[in-house]
């Protein structure tokens, strides 16, 4: 029902009170119908918008699609089918607009249908400490001595979890790393919502060499920081022949 992820954070307690609480939806409902089925789920912070994603423990019969509908944990409500996550296919969707409250834990009740009368319902419980941040798409040029780290953000940002969002996820910068064999360049920016493409350039490179660059936000803690996979470019002396594009 949790994610190992979330579970080593809220602990038993908490999810004894989630398992309370959605009971306690279900019987003013129609969910109470349904059976339970084991599935794990994330909720990831991809290119500034938030997608809560699932698996089902269970995959000898896949479903046809689902409809995800959320509660909130501070007050009793019913839970409401989310517009955007109505009869889906993939295992996940985009609450960006739906999870604004950054104080709120939300339950993801997950309806599921395999194309027979019968419903099943996953469920779990979501924190905004505990979303996945991925890292930015990103682009690298090489030169003859210096190489051009285009990081891409949307040009426009959604107002996710309120004006600060960066501290209420624990993250503190935005890290640009080039390296080639032991030497490290380092270039961090302070975060604050980043809108619109930014570029880095690393000067006074080695040429011949072949530098590979990283993209990544720098968790307080930071074992949470996910690094992007490198980008690498041989920088050759003549410009011409020596630009690589990604
Ligand atoms: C959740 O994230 C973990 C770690 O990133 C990953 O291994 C797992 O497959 C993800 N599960 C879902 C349902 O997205
Ligand atoms: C998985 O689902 C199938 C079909 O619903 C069921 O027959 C089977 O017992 C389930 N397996 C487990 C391990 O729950
Ligand atoms: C649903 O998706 C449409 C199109 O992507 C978008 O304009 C709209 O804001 C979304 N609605 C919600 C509530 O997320
Ligand atoms: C780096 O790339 C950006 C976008 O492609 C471009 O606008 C800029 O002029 C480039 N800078 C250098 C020094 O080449
Ligand atoms: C950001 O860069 C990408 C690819 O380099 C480009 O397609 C996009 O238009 C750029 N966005 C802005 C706002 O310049």
């Amino acid at each position: 029902m949790l994610s190992s992820h979330t579970f080593s954070n809220i602990g038993l307690l908490s999810l004894y009170l989630v398992v309370f609480v959605s009971l306690q939806f279900c019987s003013s409902s129609t969910f109470e119908e349904y059976p339970l089925e084991s599935c794990t789920m994330n909720l990831t912070l991809r290119n500034y918008r938030l997608i809560l994603s699932w698996e089902l423990k269970n995959k000898s019969v896949p479903p046809v699609h689902y409809t995800l509908w959320s509660t909130i944990m501070s007050r009793p409500e019913d839970p409401k089918a989310l517009e955007n996550c109505t009869n889906i296919m993939e295992s996940s969707c985009d609450v960006t607009d739906e999870w604004m409250d950054r104080t709120e834990n939300y339950i993801p009740l997950i309806v599921i249908y395999r194309g027979d009368s019968v419903l099943s319902l996953c469920e779990g419980f979501v924190t905004a400490t505990n979303t996945i941040i991925e890292p930015p798409e990103f682009e690298v040029i090489g030169f003859t001595d210096n190489i051009n780290v285009t990081v891409k953000f949307p040009p426009v940002i959604p107002k996710i979890f309120g004006e600060s969002m960066w501290q209420v996820l624990g993250y503190r910068s935005l890290a640009i790393k080039a390296q080639a064999g032991q030497n490290t360049l380092l270039h961090k920016l302070k975060m604050k919502n980043i809108a619109g493409n930014i570029t880095h350039v690393f000067q006074n490179l080695l040429p011949n060499t072949n530098y590979c660059v990283s993209v990544y936000f720098e968790a307080e803690n930071m074992k949470d920081s996910i690094k992007s996979p490198f980008k690498c470019t041989l920088l050759q002396p003549d410009q011409e022949s020596g630009m690589v594009r990604f």
